[in-house]
């Protein structure tokens, strides 16, 4: 790799919720226990204008370059890196964890966490995020992806994925975390709900490659339509806004295993929480990783009554990234139905950000792309 240059663009939030600017700032410097990714392509989740414009109230230090995860090279290495390589294509991941506190959680360009450690990382050494043509990383973040396998040709070998596509695996991974938590298994039927948006989608799609039976539900007649097309393990359930009604529809399809819910926070009032967690079976499993901000009512006897598992969760483990790249290298989580909507320069966010809060079908994926 070239030796990096003193300065590159960036898009840079100096006042919290106010525009975002692209200016010119300093290279980072590979420290010990990290490296500087060249970044190829970052995501823009649907959410992206309502994190920056403050509806979201997240909470993370200004000024700050804002980001979340990307596909990059890595363009130098702090002096422990044992595996990666300069000029390796990366996943680069967004959860950072404290070194001495792996409780300690943010993600990096968008949430500092709750508590103490995780402000401390988001204030200091991990600032930055990906929205800029060079970022820090962790070392232990940078997961490298094989390029040839994954780029090359069909006819030559390769799976023909184009680095756009790679993104994408950053919106299954998240319910990934999630139904790993609940310990997923092959042959089992869980219902997915919301299923008809970004990470919604993402989950049918992984508990399918994990070999589960999916029930998808969602508002969205036509949007479910789409999702059945998909495969002939997926089943649809539409929300109705009737708990009897939802609970006779899912348990249409036999017994139910779990439920992972990836609600946005309008969904605070929706009866698919109650419905489903009633269609489960006794001892059946929940994992919650919408985004819902106030409380939820729930059926506490069944739940008693049933055994049943709530299980909360926010990303996933470290772990997890390795062994769903392996799933998109082995071919059981293909990559051909992520249709690139827009691809972005760091100018351009604002339209970027409005596109991708528009466009959030199953494997719509909107990016910035900082070096043109
Ligand atoms: N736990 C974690 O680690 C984690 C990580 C990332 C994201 N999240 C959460 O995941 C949420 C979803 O993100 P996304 O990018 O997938 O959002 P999205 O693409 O905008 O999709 C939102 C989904 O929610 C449905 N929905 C919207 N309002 C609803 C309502 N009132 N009742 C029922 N369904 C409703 C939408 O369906 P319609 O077509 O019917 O509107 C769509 O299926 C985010 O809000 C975020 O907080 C959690």
């Amino acid at each position: 790799m070239a030796p990096l240059p003193e300065t590159h663009h960036a898009l840079v939030q100096r006042v919290y919720a106010e525009p975002l600017k692209v200016e010119d700032i300093p290279v980072p410097k590979p420290t010990a226990g990290s490296a500087v990714i060249k970044v190829e392509v970052a995501n823009i989740i649907s959410y992206m204008r309502d994190i920056y414009n403050g509806v979201r109230k997240y909470q993370y230090p200004t000024p700050l370059v804002p980001g979340t995860m990307c596909i990059g090279r890595v363009a130098a290495l702090g002096s422990d890196a044992t595996l990666l390589k300069e000029g390796q294509l990366a996943y680069v991941d967004c959860t950072i964890r404290g070194r001495d506190d792996p409780g300690a959680i943010i993600l990096s360009g968008i949430a500092e966490g709750g508590t103490e450690g995780s402000k401390a990382l988001m204030h200091g050494e991990w600032r930055d995020s990906s929205y800029a043509e060079y970022m820090k990383a962790p070392l232990e973040n940078c997961h490298p992806v094989d390029e040839a396998k994954f780029c090359s040709p069909v006819s030559e070998g390769g799976l023909g994925y184009n680095i756009g596509q790679l993104a994408w695996l950053g919106i299954p991974l998240v319910p990934y975390g999630g139904l790993k938590s609940i310990n997923l298994q092959a042959g089992e039927t869980v219902v997915i709900a919301p299923a008809t948006g970004g990470f919604g989608g993402g989950a049918v799609l992984i508990a399918l490659a994990m070999g589960a039976r999916v029930i998808a539900m969602g508002r969205n007649a036509d949007a479910l339509a789409k999702l059945k097309k998909f495969d002939s393990r997926v089943e649809t359930v539409q929300m109705v806004g009737d708990v009897e009604k939802e609970v006779a529809a899912l348990k249409k399809f036999g017994r139910i295993d779990a439920f992972l819910d990836i609600s946005p926070s309008q969904a605070q009032d929706s009866t698919h929480f109650k419905s489903c967690i009633l269609s489960l079976r006794p001892e059946g499993r929940v994992s919650l990783m919408g985004g819902i901000l106030g409380d939820l009512p729930l059926p506490h006897r069944f739940i008693m009554r049933f055994n049943i598992t709530l299980k909360g969760k926010w990303m996933y483990y470290r772990e997890d990234i390795p062994a769903l790249i392996k799933l998109i290298e082995h071919g059981n989580l293909k990559l051909d139905h992520v249709k690139l909507i827009g691809t972005y320069p760091l100018e351009e966010w604002k339209e970027a950000f409005d596109v991708a809060a528009d466009k959030t079908g199953l494997g719509e994926i909107v990016l910035l792309k900082p070096q043109y």
